[in-house]
């Protein structure tokens, strides 16, 4: 930044040694660095090597004259905000008109008075000073824009997290919530219908002994009884009523896992770690979902392959974590679901859909979890933005695009982990999940 005219350089450009001597003496006197050339092309060099603050020019030189030298110095970015003051003999005002058109600052009409000379010299460095340190002040002030842009970019970011967190963790409790408090409540009545359950099958077993041993002593109960017999079919009865037992034992028990995958499921530490082996989130999140796994009428069952290795437990926040399988479970069930679409029920059960989960330890003491479907992949596009939050391409009400936004905070940020995806279109997709067991 040029402050005072000790440091400000002048470049006199004139054919003239009488000009250029008083020029040289009077300037330098006054504390400007003098730097003199006596044609267009050399003083073009100058301005390019030096610099300087203001160019005196004069018109009339041999080689090329002052407007084409001014013309020059204007194509040039590096000389082009250096202010020209033209230096011309010429009284005619047309002239004077050209050399401001050409982008001079200002002319001075030769003889010169001293007095007004330095005036307009002085002046001309003024402004200059001004606009140099106008555009400092420019430059600072688009740093700080853009600082302070970054700043609030970055404040936008984590607000965006922080909001997906919210949700994420409003989904989870009040979810978690309602299927834990259902969960429980189911309990009582199948623990109810399991004891009663046990006992009826015994007690039914001993009526059916003594049915039969009366059957055995009193082969001819009389015509009453005979008709009744065949009314009920109690043969049939006799036969069928321990298989009932059986089914609705088998229905008990299933309602018992369920209830038990909802409880893993819904587990309420969402906010503190536990020590798990994440198989079970796997299994319970897959018994969630199991309704939508089985066979319908437009498609056999989707086939769930689990290579479960041999895993160390590790310290997660499972309620989270059976967040992410659910998210990606469940995508992946839509990929299928779509990929399917079309295709007869014989294509399907000849080429069927599946959903593969492999877990193991790596070498790097991680826990590796893939989740592979072939269903219908998706684009190198879409691949590049599924972690954005609101990103879907799926139809309004059916995808909120926030799964695996909430996927990738849950893994990276919760966890210190990471997650990879492959895909390829028309082939399928595979989720890889690493999590630091430490
Ligand atoms: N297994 C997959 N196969 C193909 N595309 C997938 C798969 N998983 C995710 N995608 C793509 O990634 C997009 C974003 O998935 P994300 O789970 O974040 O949102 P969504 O499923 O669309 O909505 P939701 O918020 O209800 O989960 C999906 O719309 C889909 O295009
Ligand atoms: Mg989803």
């Amino acid at each position: 930044m040029l402050t005072n005219s000790e440091h400000e350089i002048i470049l006199v450009i004139d054919d003239s040694p009488t000009n250029l001597e008083i020029l040289h003496n009077t300037l330098s006197s006054l504390g400007y660095e003098v730097l003199v050339e006596m044609d267009g092309l050399s003083g073009i060099y100058q301005a390019k090597s030096y610099q300087p603050d203001l160019i005196l020019l004069d018109v009339m030189m041999p080689g090329i004259d002052g407007f084409e030298t001014c013309r020059q110095l204007q194509a040039d970015l590096s000389t082009k905000n250096i202010p020209v003051i033209f230096m011309t003999a010429l009284a005619d005002p047309a002239d004077k008109v050209k050399g401001l058109e050409l982008g001079a600052v200002d002319y001075i009409t030769k003889p010169f008075r001293k007095e007004e000379a330095i005036a307009r010299i002085k002046t001309h460095l003024k402004i200059r000073r001004l606009s140099l340190e106008l555009e400092d002040q420019k430059q600072q002030l688009e740093q700080l824009v853009q600082k302070r842009t970054a700043e609030l970019t970055q404040t936008l970011n984590e607000l965006k997290r922080t909001q997906l967190q919210l949700i994420q963790n409003e989904k989870l409790s009040t979810i978690g919530q309602l299927v834990a408090g259902i969960a429980h409540e189911i309990n009582n009545p199948v623990g109810c219908i399991t004891g009663n359950l046990d006992q009826a099958k015994l007690a039914v077993k001993d009526a059916i002994d003594y049915i039969r041993l009366y059957q055995a002593k009193f082969p001819n109960p009389g015509a009453e009884i005979e008709q009744k017999a065949e009314e009920i079919d109690i043969e049939y009865v006799l036969e069928d009523l321990p298989k009932m037992f059986f089914s609705m034992q088998a229905g008990i028990e299933r309602i018992c896992d369920i209830s038990t995958s909802l409880r893993t499921f819904s587990r309420a530490d969402v906010d503190f770690k536990v020590s798990v082996n994440i198989h079970e989130g796997i299994d319970s999140t897959l018994m969630i979902l199991q309704h939508r796994l089985k066979a319908q009428a437009q498609h056999p069952a989707i086939q769930v392959i689990k290579n479960y290795g041999k895993i160390s437990k590790i310290n997660c926040y499972l309620g989270q974590l059976n967040q992410v399988f659910m998210n990606i479970l469940a995508n992946a069930i839509d990929a299928l679901e779509e990929a399917s679409q079309g295709h007869g029920y014989e294509t399907l059960k000849a080429t069927p859909n599946v959903i593969s989960v492999t877990t193991e330890m790596n070498d790097e003491e991680q826990l590796v979890i893939r989740i592979a479907d072939n269903g219908m992949g998706m684009t190198e596009e879409v691949k590049q933005r599924i972690f954005d939050p609101l990103f879907t391409t799926k139809p309004v009400g059916k995808g909120t695009g926030l799964g695996l936004a909430i996927v990738h905070q849950i893994i990276v940020d919760k966890h210190r982990g990471n997650i990879d995806v492959n895909s390829e279109l028309g082939k399928g997709t595979e989720f890889i999940i690493r999590i630091p067991i430490a």
